[in-house]
């Protein structure tokens, strides 16, 4: 059996909280910036088999592993079994501590083709899939998927869960909202209770994890193996250390300091502009800024002058001047 198995047992075993795959997000510098915050296992925001098939760039970057990338799953994504399994034969060569195959996307364009929570229309064929692809690489094969397609009175989840451990995935993801829901309403936690109780397989909860006592909170109900992460990461990656320090050592971390806040933004600055040169490097990491900074005093302000500024000299001029003014104000 591959030692990624063993290692995987491990990670689940210590309760992980996973950064969730996001496109646009979960990049090589992100997934870098979440591990200095705590961050155990990353994922690469989804790639479409069909592209890595063909040799895309876009795709092939998307599953380029850095060094420091041990602990790191790519995910992927298609409508055709077949073509799933190749990729994941691919994607294997890029030494993933494992494959993720998304069953979850809801958006027309991906669901509306068969691929991501397209699969919720047909769990059958969602479960021969999934062990075909299981059989086709030596690395653990998990799923990550979504309670249902919407609006069932009685989800499917907890028989899939079952049938899916039956065709080998390692490990289930459940983001405890419907397709049809997309990201609106609220994460019902009790479909990951109800899955992970028919189940051996690690189970991780997924869908409004916003705080550590929200992590806390998950586990405690669901008596899932671990949580995963989203979209509070992309504006509070500190949730990391914050998770860790209530779930391994039962304490509360006092938040990031202003100091703290603006080197993150610095830091981010610089490696999204070593990866992608100017002016894209200081665009693509705008989205973070605005919550890293967030509750500071002065924030909006900033926030401004950060958004029409495309230099990296630029943005970092700002952020000195801003902590320069902090430490003459303290
Ligand atoms: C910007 C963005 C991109 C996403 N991309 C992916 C993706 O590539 N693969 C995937 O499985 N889910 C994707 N998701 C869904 C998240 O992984 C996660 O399941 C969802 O956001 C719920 O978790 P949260 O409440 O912690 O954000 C994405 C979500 C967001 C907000």
């Amino acid at each position: 059996m591959h030692p990624n198995f063993a290692r995987l047992r491990e990670l689940y075993a210590a309760q992980p909280v996973i950064l969730a795959p996001m496109e646009d997000v979960t990049d090589v510098v992100f997934r870098r910036l979440c591990r200095s915050l705590g961050n155990e296992i990353g994922m690469t925001e989804f790639v479409n088999v069909e592209g890595l098939l063909r040799g895309c760039r876009n795709a092939k970057r998307k599953i380029r592993l850095a060094e420091d990338d041990t602990l790191t799953a790519i995910q992927i994504y298609g409508a055709d079994p077949e073509r799933l399994a190749e990729a994941a034969r691919f994607a294997e060569e890029a030494e993933p501590l494992f494959l993720d195959i998304n069953c979850g996307c809801w958006v027309p364009k991906i669901c509306g083709r068969g691929a991501g929570a397209g699969w919720l229309r047909e769990p059958a064929a969602m479960v021969a899939m999934a062990k075909m692809v299981v059989s086709s690489v030596k690395i653990p094969v998990t799923v990550k998927t979504r309670i249902g397609l919407g609006p069932e009175s009685h989800m499917p989840i907890v028989d899939l869960a079952r049938r899916l451990e039956d065709a080998g995935v390692a490990a289930l993801t459940i983001h405890c909202r419907t397709a049809n829901m997309g990201h609106s309403g609220a994460a019902d936690w009790t479909w990951a209770a109800k899955a992970r109780e028919v189940v051996s397989i690690p189970v991780i909860v997924n869908g409004d994890v916003k705080s550590a006592e929200d992590a806390k909170r998950a586990i405690d109900t669901t008596g899932c193996a671990g949580v995963m992460v989203g979209r509070r990461a992309i504006e509070h990656p500190w949730i990391f250390r914050e998770v860790h320090a209530l779930l391994r050592e039962g304490k509360t971390v006092a938040p990031p300091t202003d100091e703290e806040r603006l080197d993150l933004c610095r830091t981010h600055l610089r490696l999204n502009v070593e990866e992608r040169t100017e002016p894209y490097g200081v665009r693509v990491t705008r989205r973070h800024l605005s919550g890293y900074l967030s509750g500071m005093r002065g924030a909006s302000a900033l926030r401004q002058q950060l958004n029409t500024c495309d230099s990296l000299e630029g943005c970092l001029a700002i952020l000195d001047t801003a902590a320069s003014t902090r430490r003459t104000a303290a």
